[in-house]
């Protein structure tokens, strides 16, 4: 096993002690959240949301009720993971592609726990990663080119599309001082879906697994 997948392993296990009976979960998408769903198995919750096709289809196979948010109203606890975070808890996220509906369930959660290894920790975004913007299609190339106005090179995610049918813009070289100034001016465009700067909806925890044990952050 790689050094960190077993981060990823120690962060999702980290995070099942916020998991109380009963709840409602909010389950994100991506390497780390999988390794929490393998965990998912032996704990009672009540049902879950999944933030993606992948995570809905993972939750299925090991018997947990995927439950549809218009239903659940407010979810107790969201688990996901990020691209970046920085000491804020503010997130880029949306790597998988699944940002807007990893935002919705993050927003209607009582709760936010990010879950990283230590390579996601960065003092500020986007200066390595990409900010994925999910664009309406047909607004594809008006939306790049605001985007570049505002100091971003946008590259069109190739054959990939979205859960709701939309297309992705990686977005490099914004100058992010303020996350959510940029967050913003990103959702201010039109035909912009969402962004994966998750600053209006940042993590309320982060658990970040280092070679020397998972530590913890609060907001
Ligand atoms: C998916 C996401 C993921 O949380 C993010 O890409 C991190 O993934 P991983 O746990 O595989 O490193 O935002 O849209």
């Amino acid at each position: 096993m790689s050094q960190q997948l077993k981060l990823k392993k120690d962060v999702a296990k980290a995070a099942l002690s916020y998991i109380e009976d009963g709840m409602i979960l909010g389950v994100g998408t991506g390497t780390t959240v999988n390794c929490l769903i393998d965990f998912l198995g032996d704990i009672r919750i009540k049902g879950a949301v999944a933030s993606s096709k992948v995570t809905q289809e993972k939750l299925e196979a090991i018997g947990i009720e995927v439950m549809d948010l218009n239903f659940v109203g407010e979810v107790d606890l969201y688990l996901d993971g990020a691209d970046e975070v920085n000491p804020n808890l503010q997130l880029i996220k949306g790597g998988g592609g699944a940002l807007t509906r990893e935002k919705i369930v993050a927003a209607a959660s009582k709760q936010f726990i990010c879950m990283v290894d230590e390579s996601k920790w960065v003092t500020q975004l986007g200066r390595e990663f990409p900010v994925p913007i999910e664009v309406l299609p047909q607004a594809r190339s008006y939306v790049a080119r605001e985007v570049v106005k505002l100091g971003g090179e946008p590259v069109y995610r190739e054959g990939f599309v979205t859960d709701y049918g939309n297309v992705i813009l990686d977005t490099y070289q914004l100058n992010i001082e303020s996350a959510s100034d940029m967050e913003q001016r990103l959702n201010n465009i039109v035909g912009v879906v969402c962004n994966g700067i998750f600053a209006a909806n940042q993590a309320d925890t982060l658990l970040i697994a280092k070679s020397t044990g998972v530590e913890k952050l609060t907001r």
